[in-house]
């Protein structure tokens, strides 16, 4: 395998190892995209992407009608986690291989998820805020609500929602959890919709993958059950989210508050949520930092060598490792 399309901008400590062994054809770069990959499409064996976070805001989505236009393809390969910008299903029923870059980012992200936690309930950004403006010498900053004898509520328990729920436990909140199914060997109490978790515990944690069968999920329905003392935290994606009706509801007072690092556009995020109150907003640091991106670039690199060295890839997604073995 030679050719690999790189349709967003990744970082040079991805480019440079791919290009010293493969040619990179730079799709963001082009003047006419549609002409270059004509030329190009022919020739191209794997696409290396990622979701805008990863790739400089840019947002590209490798779709079946992309798939059809490159007869050679055989290993999409994300740089992250989640997956929602490729169509999987489509990549296994075309015997294409989707590979991303779990666990590596595991414990980063449920460390982030569990700072917005503490940052939100017990409003340490805004109590920060309040001493710097020099308030603290009139009035002592007001009492907030603690994590003492909570719920908090996983939605979506994976491996990152697993990780945040250990990290609950250790603070003593007791955990619940919704999924697509009850988990046999977890013995959280399980709830079959996210209104009915959200009726159940005081945070509502997302960690659930993005994309079309989990857009919305979480709506005003779901924010009128979690109730003026409960408090929504979402580092998962954006699109789970009703965004108007979570605006909405902060600022009526339908839920306390809400910590968030992602945003259904990103990174230009609807600028209504910087004048709602209560809120902790992050730019999507989840797995930011210098040792886990590291591990996530390497792993990228380590699926696309395997994968052109005819042998298993590291880490396919679930809709591929039930697909059949793509031809080599
Ligand atoms: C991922 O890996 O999907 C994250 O959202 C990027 O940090």
């Amino acid at each position: 395998m030679t050719d690999i399309l790189m349709p967003v901008r990744l970082s040079e400590t991805v480019i440079t190892p791919l290009q010293s062994r493969y040619t990179v054809h730079r799709l963001w770069e082009a003047q006419n995209q549609q002409a270059f990959l004509n030329d190009v499409a022919s020739r191209i064996e794997a696409i290396v992407t990622a979701g805008a976070i990863l790739a400089h805001g840019m947002s590209f989505a490798t779709d079946d009608a992309l798939m059809a236009r490159l007869p050679k393809l055989k290993l999409i390969a994300n740089h992250g986690v989640g997956y929602d910008t490729i169509d999987a299903p489509a990549a296994a029923a075309r015997g294409i291989m989707v590979t991303n870059t779990p666990d590596v980012l595991t414990d980063e992200t449920a460390d982030t998820a569990f700072g917005l936690v503490l940052n939100t309930v017990r409003e340490f950004p805004a109590s920060e805020r309040y001493l710097r403006a020099g308030e603290w010498a009139h009035a002592p900053y007001r009492l907030t609500a603690s994590l003492r004898n909570k719920t908090m509520g996983i939605l979506g328990l994976g491996r990152i929602g697993k990780a945040i729920a250990k990290r609950g436990e250790a603070f003593g909140l007791k955990i619940a959890y919704c999924g697509r199914n009850k988990q046999a060997d977890v013995a959280y109490p399980f709830y079959d919709s996210p209104r009915a978790l959200a009726q159940a515990c005081d945070i509502l944690v997302i960690a659930a993958p993005g994309g079309a069968q989990t857009r919305n999920i979480v709506d005003a329905q779901v924010l009128q059950a979690l109730g003026p003392t409960g408090f929504l935290i979402n580092i998962a994606r954006g699109s789970l989210v009703d965004e108007a009706a979570l605006i909405a509801a902060l600022h009526a007072g339908t839920i306390a508050g809400a910590g968030l690092d992602v945003f259904a556009q990103e990174p230009h995020f609807e600028k209504a949520f910087l004048a709602v109150p209560n809120t902790v907003l992050l730019p999507h640091v989840g797995s930011a930092s210098v040792e886990t991106r590291k591990a996530m670039e390497d792993l990228l690199i380590a699926n696309v060598d395997a994968f052109a060295a005819g042998r298993a890839v590291l880490t396919p997604v679930p809709e591929c490792q039930l697909a059949r073995p793509p031809a080599q």
